[in-house]
């Protein structure tokens, strides 16, 4: 049983997801199986469905890159989706060239198992339900990544995070409130700005709104839409992170003059180490923070969950439980 991906469909993709049984797919031998408990959907898995790095010759595709379950040896783990190529060296997974997360080339993790190598298992510390866990290999490692790794801030710094609701901006806004950053956030939407609000931002403001001051560092994960107002409201000096363009990734002006006058940092981010995994599940076991949970759907009822997706009518994690 499986939510897969039959075609690209790039204007309805929704007609390119098929929810139902599907052969077991051929995985590496030495990978070892995961019996999935939960499994979250990312805006990842819309990109597949429109053929956005997913090329025909891989379809049918199991879609879905984050899960936690229990493997054949009994641990309860949470799955690192990121796949690094056997033949990769270094300590960053995100600088493999050759890396692709579950469902790019190997099979994903809305099924009722999955195969990955034993390195890319992380345990589930008990104080985490399975949905709980499900929510933070893709959305929540890139945020972690986003604002610790990549963003150069420290407590007190203003970060304004552009777009509210979604997976990675839920994130953002939860762990950027416990490290102390003062927490700004856009939405296009007023009750979702209220919601984010709720969750521990500071203070909404319509997209592309004038701030009462310039901002240390944006997260951007919404692109064209945002792009210039991302660079505008930066502090001279100032950092943008960005790891996704949602609304499109060629925006109208590159703003190139003020990119280089401010001088501004502009960096890409992409998912995040094991070990940043690893650090992510201790925070949250020590802090006590949760991923925000949209709704819990069964895997056979994956269609609403993509569709409320590609709506933007959700706030927060979709998970799929097989
Ligand atoms: N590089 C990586 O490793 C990585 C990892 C995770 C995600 N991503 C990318 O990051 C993006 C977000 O992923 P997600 O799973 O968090 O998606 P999601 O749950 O669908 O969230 C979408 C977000 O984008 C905002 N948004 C969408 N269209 C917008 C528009 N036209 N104008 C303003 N805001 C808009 C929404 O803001 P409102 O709530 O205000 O409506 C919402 O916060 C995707 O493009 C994804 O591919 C990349």
């Amino acid at each position: 049983m499986a939510a897969y991906a039959v075609r690209a469909d790039t204007e309805a993709p929704l007609d390119a997801l098929v929810v139902g049984e599907i052969e077991p797919p051929s995985v590496p031998a030495d990978w070892v199986r995961v019996h999935v408990k939960a499994a979250a959907l990312n805006h990842h898995d819309v990109w597949s469905l429109r053929g956005v790095g997913l090329p025909a010759d891989r379809l049918p595709m199991i879609l879905g890159c984050d899960a936690a379950g229990v493997s054949d040896d009994g641990r309860e783990v949470i799955v690192h989706a990121v796949i690094n190529s056997p033949d990769f060296v270094g300590s960053d997974a995100t600088f493999d060239p050759e890396r692709s997360l579950l469902s790019e080339r190997y099979p994903g993790t809305f099924a009722t198992q999955v195969w990955v190598p034993s390195t890319n298992l992380v345990d589930k510390p008990p104080e985490l339900s399975f949905t709980e866990a499900a929510c933070l290999p893709t959305a929540w490692l890139t945020a972690y990544r986003m604002l610790f790794s990549q963003a150069g801030v420290r407590p007190g710094d203003t970060v304004l995070i552009q777009g509210a609701g979604g997976g990675v901006t839920t994130a953002l806004i939860t762990l950027g409130k416990q490290a102390g950053l003062r927490i700004w956030v856009t939405s296009r939407d007023e009750a979702r700005g209220a919601q984010a609000v709720s969750l521990g931002a500071h203070q909404v403001f319509p997209n592309g709104a004038r701030l009462p001051e310039r901002v240390d560092a944006v997260m951007e994960s919404v692109g064209a839409a945002t792009w210039s107002h991302s660079i505008n409201v930066l502090k001279p000096g100032g950092t943008l992170v960005i790891c996704g363009a949602t609304s499109g990734d060629n925006p109208s002006k590159a703003e190139l003059t003020k990119i280089y006058f401010k001088p501004l940092r502009v960096i890409g981010s992409t998912m995040g180490t094991r070990d940043e995994l690893i650090a992510l599940t201790r925070m949250l076991a020590t802090t006590g923070l949760r991923p925000q949970i949209d709704r819990i759907l069964p895997l056979a009822d994956a269609t609403t969950g993509f569709a409320a997706m590609i709506a933007g009518d959700h706030f927060g994690k979709i998970i799929f439980e097989p």
